[in-house]
């Protein structure tokens, strides 16, 4: 999608569909909306004094023009109460908007800083928000449908400013909500390929990609210097496939001082089958998306190479397969990790931790200043929480907070979950330092304690995306299918963590 940003009238302006926006409860109509209703003979005012738009969020109103104004469509889309206004809303209302006018055949649209004034939205945020928006909600995922999509899309977005230093604003604004809507649908792309043209292999080409794009540095491990590093758990998961492991490494660097402050960790398993304890095979095809951790990192990098912060992070992702066969790990067998810790395997559909023990305990040798991992780690966590919100795990109560703060900024809802010691106990093991399962009760604690066993010191946080990461029908700026959460939460991680000078 093209975004232009412009100075002039929003209802001079020559597109297929012109957007305003209102809020619940509004009586009297002011500014351009004012100006457009005169145009239009009172038929706005009408339709609020009837009721018919009464502003609620999402609530759209078409309005044919009837040649009275340049552009054949007006519309007009609730953001709700004023007072209760925020980015997200404004998000899901230009999405919804959006769709709505896709179907009716608009292919361009104009619009203003829709809710700037409101209390925290100034125009910038307000032009960030619409981008996302109009980005996020505009995604589908139709690469392996060969006949021609009648659906169209919607290619021009013009968001139109008052005078010359609002459009600056404006700009800003709309710049960065196209880095950053573009690099969730990045990661919602990886998340919906089927696993047979998201293999290991493939995702490191993907990791290379960006690498070459933006100028990152990468690095793939192959099997057998994941061997020589010790990455026993990883290699364990492994096994059972024929699909060759990558140990996928992308440096950003922003800063000369050589040491990594963030790390991110993505799990990266392609296909989880659940291998010998295998999944029942209701469902099981969502589980082509158990990389979708691997891809926000790999995606968030593509936006951070963009913004260019002062902060040096690294990205991982151990991608493989976790799949039945004569090679595969069984149950009971006992693994040895890189940083030394043997694990007796309760179950070989707890594989993801497996692999982001050795990803973190490569992070930890790298000398990484901070870990984040990201995971579709428990189907506890989907119980727990459902599809709204992301559970975070940590050691560190300053880290977690700023990852929950940068969630609420991008709209992403982040929820703490207790780690109380007392877990620890369901990870004990009889023949090993530890099991790789803790039992039915908390399961998304014990697995977050299991992973923490190779943080070691480090301050870390883990992101339990089982439940958020992918959507079984459309909701706001998500359609079916990959949300990309929570690649837009690490970028603005990222920027927060920006050194000054
Ligand atoms: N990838 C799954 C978790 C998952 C479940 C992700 C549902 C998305 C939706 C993970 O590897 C897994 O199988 N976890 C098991 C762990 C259990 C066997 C200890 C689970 O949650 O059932
Ligand atoms: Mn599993
Ligand atoms: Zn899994």
């Amino acid at each position: 999608m093209d975004i232009k940003v412009k100075v002039g009238e929003l209802s001079k302006t020559r597109t297929d569909a012109i957007l305003f926006s209102i809020f619940e409860g509004v009586k009297k109509l002011q500014g351009d909306l004012a100006d457009v209703d005169k145009v239009l003979g009172g038929e706005i005012a009408k339709l609020i004094r009837q009721g018919e738009i009464k502003g609620k969020l999402s609530e759209i109103t078409l309005i044919h023009s009837l040649g009275k104004v340049p552009v054949s469509r007006v519309t007009i889309v609730g953001l709700g109460k004023n007072k209760e206004l925020t980015q997200d809303k404004i998000r899901i209302a230009v999405a919804e908007a959006c769709n709505f006018l896709c179907e009716k055949g608009a292919r361009s649209i104009a619009t203003v800083a829709l809710g700037a004034g409101s209390d925290g939205i100034t125009p910038q945020i307000s032009a960030q928000a619409i981008t996302e928006g109009a980005i996020l909600g505009s995604y589908g995922f139709r690469r392996h449908i060969t006949k021609d999509s009648e659906q169209g899309e919607i290619k021009h977005l013009i968001i139109v400013g008052q005078n010359k230093a609002n459009k600056t604003a404006i700009q800003h604004g709309a710049d960065e909500g196209k880095i950053m809507a573009e690099a969730a649908n990045l990661a919602r792309d990886m998340v919906n390929e089927p696993s047979n043209y998201m293999t290991p292999t493939n995702m490191a080409e993907e990791a290379r990609k960006i690498a070459e794009k933006y100028g990152l540095e990468i690095e793939v491990l192959k099997r057998a210097q994941m061997k020589k590093l010790g990455m026993g758990a990883l290699l364990g998961v492994a096994q059972g496939s024929n699909q060759p492991p990558k140990f996928i490494v992308l440096k950003y660097q922003g800063n000369n001082s050589g040491t990594i402050d963030i790390a991110l960790v993505g799990k990266g398993i392609t296909f989880d089958s659940g291998g010998i304890s295998l999944k029942p095979s209701e469902n099981m095809g969502d589980m082509k998306g158990d990389m979708a951790g691997g891809a926000s990192v790999l995606a968030a990098m593509s936006a951070i190479a963009q913004f260019k912060p002062k902060v040096n992070v690294m990205s991982i992702v151990a991608a493989t397969e976790n799949l039945p066969g004569g090679r595969a790990f069984k149950p009971a067998d006992v693994l040895t990790a890189m940083n030394g810790k043997t694990i007796e395997i309760e179950t070989t559909d707890a594989e993801g931790r497996l692999t982001l023990a050795d990803a973190i305990s490569y992070a930890n040798k790298q000398g990484a200043k901070r870990i984040v991992d990201i995971a579709t780690l428990t189907g506890a966590c989907v119980v727990a929480l459902g599809d709204v919100t992301t559970g975070a795990f940590t050691n560190d109560q300053g880290l977690v907070d700023k990852v929950i703060t940068a969630g609420s900024e991008v709209g992403d809802k982040i929820w703490q979950m207790p780690m109380f010691e007392e877990y620890k106990t369901q990870n004990k093991s009889d023949v090993a330092d530890l099991k790789n399962a803790g039992g039915k009760k908390a399961g998304a604690i014990t697995a977050a304690l299991f992973v923490g066993e190779f943080a070691e010191n480090t301050p870390w946080v883990h992101l339990d995306i089982a439940g958020t990461s992918l959507l079984d029908k459309p909701k706001g700026y998500y359609g079916k299918g990959a949300t990309g959460v929570p690649t837009r939460t690490l970028v603005r991680l990222v920027l927060s963590l920006r050194k000054r000078g």
